[in-house]
């Protein structure tokens, strides 16, 4: 099994480094999801990520940077940006922005596009990570391809059980839950790739501008990895259920004395993000034929957490 580190342990930290200068693959804790990280200035380091995952080569990957001020170095940085950044970095908001054209990111990290996403985690596990290793860290979701992302430590482990050197930098459960929103700001208007915990009201208010969705210009805007089926888990997930059927567990939201596990019995959509991907591992398990979801209000975080459940329940 990986090994999972705790939070302030100095000789890990330093182990990590090493690891990540070398060229090798470290796993990390951030406000959203678990990342999976390398060195994004070194492609067959990136390339790893790639193997480790199973993931597609066309599936591009965000750069964490450790500072605002280091999006700089690798994208050009848009009036847009540069509110977003201010109002949402260090944070859960990922930008996609076109590469300078002497960028010396690896351009497996693009699969191949001009642009990149950079994100400034706030975890302070990540940001003591970056900070110690002074590079910038491609990391996708710690999960393999297609799965659920992972919330735990240990939930980085079962999926990287076949990686026994894999270290592990752990902290806690994720506080957010869900993957950061993914915003292209590289025109005048902010276009939502992938909605997360910064919802598109917070994203207008803080910029005075209306935020498009992918779908209202889907020929020029569009997240290769917003594939119809992700975040599968191994059983059906069916939506919308308030009784489930026979056989099935019913994951609950809001006062459903019934349910096998509740999001938030009190129904607080913050609550539920930071439990689905926790919650959907741990239904997706015998005697369990399929996993019923009840309905979940389209607001605020909750149109995240309709965005992950939809893909979850996508034909495979
Ligand atoms: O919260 C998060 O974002 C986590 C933590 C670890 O930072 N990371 C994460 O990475 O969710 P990943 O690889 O699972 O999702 C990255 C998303 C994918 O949908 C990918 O297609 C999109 O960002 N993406 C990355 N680079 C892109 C680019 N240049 N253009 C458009 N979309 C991009
Ligand atoms: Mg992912």
């Amino acid at each position: 099994m990986p090994h999972i580190f705790p939070p302030q342990h100095h000789e890990s930290l330093t182990k990590a480094v090493e690891t990540l200068q070398k060229g090798g693959v470290v796993a990390f804790a951030t406000e959203t999801v678990y990342g999976l990280g390398a060195n994004a200035l070194n492609g067959e380091a990136v390339a790893r990520i790639y193997a480790a995952k199973g993931r597609p080569s066309f599936n591009p990957l965000i750069v964490h940077v450790a500072d605002k001020q280091d999006c700089a170095h690798y994208a050009e940085i848009t009036p847009l940006a540069a509110q977003l950044l201010a109002a949402f970095a260090p944070g859960a908001l990922t930008l996609v922005l076109n590469r300078k054209a002497d960028c010396p990111l690896s351009s497996l990290v693009s699969a191949g596009l001009n642009t990149v996403a950079l994100r400034v985690p706030a975890h302070p596990v990540a940001q003591n990570l970056l900070k110690a290793a002074g590079l910038p860290i491609a990391a996708p979701s710690a999960n393999r391809s297609g799965r659920i992302s992972p919330t735990k430590a240990k939930h980085v482990a079962e999926e990287f059980a076949d990686m026994p050197e894999l270290m592990i930098m752990d902290g806690g459960n994720a506080p957010i839950g869900l993957e950061s929103t993914v915003v292209d700001a590289r025109g005048h208007a902010p276009v939502l790739l992938r909605p997360g915990a910064i919802t598109p009201e917070m994203l207008e208010q803080a910029t005075g501008i209306a935020c498009l969705l992918p779908d209202a210009a889907p020929e020029v805007f569009h997240s290769p990895g917003q594939m119809q089926s992700h975040y599968a888990p191994h059983r059906p997930v069916r939506l919308n259920i308030t009784h489930a059927q026979i056989g099935e567990a019913l994951l609950g939201f809001g006062h459903m004395p019934k349910a096998t596990l509740n999001l938030s019995p009190t129904g607080d959509l913050v609550e539920a993000a930071a439990k689905l991907f926790d919650y959907l591992r741990e239904l997706d398990r015998e005697p369990f034929t399929a996993i019923a979801v009840a309905p979940i209000p389209h607001e605020g975080i909750g149109i995240a957490i309709n965005d992950r459940l939809h893909r979850a329940a996508a034909p495979r």
